[in-house]
């Protein structure tokens, strides 16, 4: 049994012998949400009550989990009473609004939305990194970036053997972070495009089929970073506990449904060789060494679907540091689970 299945197994063996929660999940009809009640219905989370909350849109709607169907209710300041912990994943607007709400009800709020991560009180966490920062939570844990997770879960055993001092990625993002519409703007749009037939974009502001462009957040003017870009920054710091680690990141969306891909290049303490990195990899938690050169079998979004583990390959020496303190990577991770979803159940489990 590698770390990753002891660490989920002694989670899971405790949520199982805590008393079960009632538990809501805000914007259950999203991508994301959809995630989450397949995470909790097969890591057995202790379920007492299950609400299925999201907009007036899909009030009615019939949602299935563990065979059994669930009426989706419309989210409103009512919603919470009663509930022990509620997910949140209906945008940093809804969970803005929200979460304060749920918190007053007495409940405990797992946010996937980026409005509390760099509040001062709320906890960003990654069970992988740092699971004790759990328990300074004021009602609300947040979720971190998805690209963020993906990309410093496997650099985190990197950095407690040799410390990072600088961290350089390059993220290949997949639709699925802009939502089910986007994921359906993805497959419409190709489908269009090998049918020769026009298809204005909805969802995203440029032509997404054979293309690929800048993430499309905010563009801070006077660094030129966009905002995907500066969560990665700061929300890296923020997770490892060190404010001053050197991150540098350029986000692209690719034409992926749902796993995103990030070439990584970092810089240690200390000189660091590309096996010794190998050797780490291989005994971490929530990652799999997929590394074979002599078959050119490396990390791939579609291999990392649906997969709890981020893929971790191309693992070389950065020979454009002479000193020997940098290696190259490449990773792959599912957006919607250890980017997300996963990530956010893990989180309540250690509630
Ligand atoms: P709905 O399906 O009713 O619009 P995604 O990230 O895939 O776009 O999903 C967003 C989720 O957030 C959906 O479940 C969506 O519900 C939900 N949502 C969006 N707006 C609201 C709102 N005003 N109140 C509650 N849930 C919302």
């Amino acid at each position: 049994m590698n770390a990753i299945d002891q660490i989920s197994n002694s989670q899971r063996n405790a949520a199982q012998r805590s008393a079960p929660k009632t538990v809501a999940v805000v914007g259950a009809t999203g991508a994301v949400g959809l995630e989450f009640l397949t995470c909790l219905a097969e890591r057995n989370f202790p379920i007492k009550q299950l609400k299925l909350l999201a907009s007036k849109r899909s009030a009615g709607k019939v949602l299935s989990f563990k065979g059994q169907d669930i009426v989706v209710e419309e989210l409103t300041e009512h919603s919470f009473h009663g509930v022990d912990i509620a997910l949140f994943s209906a945008g940093g607007d809804i969970s803005k609004q929200y979460a304060p709400i749920a918190v007053k009800a007495g409940c405990v709020v797992v946010d996937n939305s980026s409005a509390f991560r760099m509040t001062d009180g709320v906890p960003l966490v990654v069970p992988e990194i740092n699971p004790e920062a759990v328990a300074a939570h004021n009602g609300i844990i947040a979720n971190p970036n998805c690209s963020t997770i993906i990309a410093m879960t496997p650099l985190w055993p990197i950095h407690k053997v040799n410390p990072l001092r600088r961290v350089t990625a390059a993220t290949y993002q997949a639709a699925s972070r802009a939502g089910a519409a986007a994921m359906a703007e993805l497959e419409d749009s190709t489908r269009a495009y090998l049918d020769g037939q026009e298809y204005a974009p909805k969802v995203l502001p440029h032509p997404y089929a054979f293309n690929l462009f800048s993430h499309n957040s905010k563009i801070d003017p006077q660094t030129g970073y966009n905002d995907e870009e500066a969560k990665m920054t700061r929300e890296s710091r923020k997770i490892f506990g060190v404010p001053d680690l050197r991150v540098s990141a350029t986000c692209v969306r690719v034409p992926v449904l749902r796993a995103h891909a990030v070439a990584i290049t970092f810089e240690c303490e200390r000189p660091i060789g590309w096996q010794t990195v190998r050797h780490i990899i291989a005994d971490a938690p929530g990652v799999q060494l997929v590394d074979d050169r002599e078959h050119n079998l490396f990390p791939m979004p579609r291999d990392a679907s649906h997969q709890d583990d981020i893929l971790v390959g191309r693992i070389r020496q950065d020979l454009s540091d002479p000193t020997g303190h940098s290696v190259s990577l490449f990773v792959a991770g599912d957006q919607l689970l250890k980017g997300a979803a996963l990530n956010a159940v893990q989180i309540a489990e250690l509630l």
